[in-house]
């Protein structure tokens, strides 16, 4: 049976080998970012790698900082690399992300990076049903639900996310996230332009012509995909031994 949380870790140790000294950094997100956050303390305290990150949420922040790593809240720079998890990825490398919430601020880091990788367990990429996964949308609080309603005229399975406690779900910004079961993307650019244009959209989890490489890992080591203009085409494959 596949090990994913195997899969998550070579993903992220491999991505974290781009990491060099005097890089500004952006740290992403998530379950597999974890890996990426611990890999990168490991090399600052036993390598002596020397960087500054930036990072797309306060849990990441608080791990950035308990594992040695310096942070920046806010920089004239531009990051060199910015390395972050995602929901689905689609054939033409464009992502869904936001299943954690962070999608404002990974879009925010992301756009500002010279590159972008991801890291993903197997389950991620998805050529025939890219949009299976639930598309995050962050709005703001005010006039919310008919924002919503706004939303539901794209795509009626549309609802705002709500914690196990049955409270609404606020963002790191105070902001509220809207999920949307398209099923379904065809046109993403075109659906990220529509959902744009509602008042009340903040930001959408469709990330186009952002990443540069997907690091996929398997159970025994990890691919490397380069995103081209015809696609996602395999550069690299590692195995442990
Ligand atoms: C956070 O809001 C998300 O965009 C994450 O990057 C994404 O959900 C991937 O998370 P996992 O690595 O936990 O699957």
């Amino acid at each position: 049976m596949a090990d994913f949380e195997k899969q998550k870790m070579n993903a992220a140790v491999k991505a974290a080998e781009y990491v060099r000294s005097g890089m500004l950094v952006g740290l992403g997100t998530g379950s597999t970012s974890y890996y990426l956050i611990k890999e990168i303390g490991r090399r600052v305290r036993e390598e002596g790698l020397k960087i500054r990150a930036v990072c797309t949420s306060r849990k990441t922040e608080d791990l950035a900082r308990e594992n040695g790593i310096e942070i920046l809240q806010n920089t004239d720079d531009q990051i060199d690399l910015t390395i972050d998890g995602a929901d689905q990825v689609g054939m033409y490398g464009t992502l869904i992300k936001g299943g954690g919430g962070a999608l404002l601020r990974e879009k925010i880091v992301a756009y500002n990076s010279k590159e972008m990788y991801v890291i993903v367990d197997s389950r991620k990429i998805e050529s025939t049903h890219f949009g299976s996964f639930p598309l995050p949308v962050e709005i703001v609080p005010f006039m919310h639900l008919r924002t919503v309603q706004n939303l539901r005229k794209i795509c009626e399975q549309t609802d705002i996310r709500r914690t196990e406690n049955g409270e609404i779900f606020v963002t790191d910004n105070g902001n509220y996230i809207a999920d949307m079961r398209m099923g379904k993307i065809n046109d993403p650019l075109d659906l990220e332009e529509s959902l744009k244009n509602i008042p009340g959209v903040v930001e959408v989890g469709l990330f186009n012509g952002i990443a540069k490489r997907i690091f996929e890992g398997t159970d025994d080591g990890c691919n490397i995909y380069r995103i081209t203009d015809h696609g996602i085409e395999r550069e690299e494959v590692y195995f442990d031994h």
